[in-house]
């Protein structure tokens, strides 16, 4: 099916029944489905959207478009969950029906008030010429999880000087007043992000530019976050088009972080003496959500896939998933990201692994499973490499080298290929001659890695054959390995 514009704006009550149970079929029968994350029903997922805690329970929303695995008429999915690790569908809950969002609900954020959930987000509209309209849209939910969307914009325009690129809402409260971060793009195509103020939720006052001690943050700023994290206020956002010369990257669009000393929404200052970093060194990370739970921690959800992609799972009429539900942490002025500790709910049958290798030995795990988790302490010389979903020739490779003080993910000869125009190896530095830890999430298609307690992560999709699940540990020298393998339980 070749998907014109025309179809991905069909209007979602025009598709009939047959189209849906076909799409549901095709999807049921896709190789490469989840066991543990979230993952769509139908069609794409992608940003996480309204991550919050109300009416004691979690609730995370998506974009999603439900037809097909493209970017078309966008509506926000909700789920809610007591643990952040088994989550209810609870549907589609934001549809694209009014003059102000008739072209997608795009991304946004909640925040509890009082007995309510405030909702913002941006509704997208189409002229007959195709010219945008960004609209910043409120929307409240009971406690019985009805939302109703308000009548009027909260915000009916961007500023002058502003291009319609103008979205993903996040809203924060502060000293008594609401802010609202919104990523923007200058008319001289420069990505920034746009403080709002308001004391009833109603009037919004645009304050400025948030002022950021970098310049230069590509031509737009998707997705921003300000959350606390450890006292500081950290800035989470994907600057579209940002210069290699500021921070290398490799995937489409990166997903960047700034650790910052002081952040005021009044005179829209971040000031940071800190260097701006990938938040996941991997393949597929955008759009991180984070918000700071009333239980103290802060929390990010992560869409694990870029856009302007195409993924193998496409074919079977989806694409895309969330992150596990991670907490981040400052240690040493850097910030660390680990799945929440609710995460070990979900493990099974465990097997110690304790050992040395030396060139002519070889660790070998073949349980026969796509759903586990790895954690493994690895200390030696010389370079190592660990295969997962492997079959003996193709694998997903984490190759490191105790001496040059690096570690490769190499994707080359993972299975099926894609993207490959981004590079099939991403490479990140780790301690020299240093133990090194290696905590890893496996879920069939997807796999989370985290190094050495969350210092760094590489987030990356994979789609092996049903031959791959061996996981094979070997080097060139000597290496001593210590650890666990949990095979996991599915939430799906
Ligand atoms: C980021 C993004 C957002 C937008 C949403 C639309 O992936 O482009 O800027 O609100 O997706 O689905």
């Amino acid at each position: 099916m070749e998907w014109n514009r025309a179809l991905r704006y069909k209007n979602l009550n025009e598709w009939s029944e047959e189209e849906k149970k076909h799409l549901l079929l095709q999807i049921e029968n896709s190789p490469w489905r989840l066991h543990y994350h979230i993952q769509p029903e139908s069609g794409l997922l992608n940003d996480p959207n309204g991550f919050s805690f109300f009416n004691d329970e979690w609730h995370l929303f998506y974009q999603n478009y439900p037809m097909g695995p493209v970017h078309g008429l966008k509506c926000w999915y909700h789920l809610s969950s007591k643990d952040l690790i088994h989550w209810k569908g609870k549907g589609l809950a934001i549809l694209p029906d009014t003059e102000y969002d008739s072209h997608g609900c795009y991304s946004g954020s909640a925040i509890p008030v009082e007995d309510r959930l405030f909702i913002m987000y941006t509704g997208n509209v189409r002229d007959k010429n195709w010219n945008r309209f960004s609209y910043q849209l409120g929307a409240w939910m009971d406690k019985k999880g009805r939302i109703s969307k308000l009548k009027t914009p909260l915000i009916a325009k961007q500023p002058e000087n502003y291009t319609d690129h103008f979205r993903d809402p996040q809203i924060i409260r502060y000293h008594n007043s609401y802010y609202a971060l919104i990523g923007a793009q200058t008319k001289q195509k420069e990505g920034n992000i746009l403080v709002y103020q308001s004391k009833d939720l109603k009037n919004w006052e645009f304050n400025g530019p948030l002022e950021l001690p970098l310049k230069n943050l590509g031509y737009m700023i998707e997705c921003p976050n300000i959350v606390w994290v450890d006292q500081k206020p950290v800035l989470i956002f994907c600057p579209q088009g940002l210069d290699q010369n500021i921070l290398h990257y490799q995937n489409i669009y990166p997903n960047t972080y700034l650790i910052g000393d002081t952040f005021d929404p009044e005179k829209n200052r971040f000031e940071s003496k800190y260097l701006l970093h990938n938040l996941d060194e991997g393949f597929d990370i955008y759009a991180t959500q984070a918000f700071n739970a009333p239980d103290g921690r802060t929390l990010a959800v992560s869409w694990i896939g870029l856009p302007e992609i195409d993924y193998p799972t496409d074919q079977y009429g989806w694409a895309h998933c969330l992150s596990l539900i991670k907490e981040l942490k400052i240690q040493d002025g850097h910030l660390y990201q680990f799945p929440v500790k609710e995460t070990e709910s979900l493990r099974g049958r465990k097997i110690e692994l304790d050992g040395v290798l030396t060139e002519q030995t070889q660790l070998i795990l073949n349980q026969n499973e796509t759903a586990y988790e790895l954690e493994i302490i690895l200390k030696g010389n010389g370079e190592g490499k660990l295969q997962l979903a492997s079959d003996g020739h193709q694998a997903l490779n984490l190759i490191f080298n105790f001496a040059d003080g690096t570690l490769v993910l190499d994707r080359s000869h993972a299975g099926i290929p894609f993207a490959q125009q981004y590079g099939t190896s991403r490479t990140v530095q780790i301690p020299k001659n240093t133990p090194l830890n290696l905590h890893i999430f496996m879920d069939a298609s997807v796999v989370e890695i985290f190094l050495n307690h969350g210092h760094d992560v590489l987030t990356s999709r994979l789609f092996p054959s049903k031959k791959q699940t061996k996981i094979f540990l070997e080097t060139n020298h000597h290496l001593a390995y210590n650890g666990n393998y949990w095979s996991l339980h599915s939430i799906n």
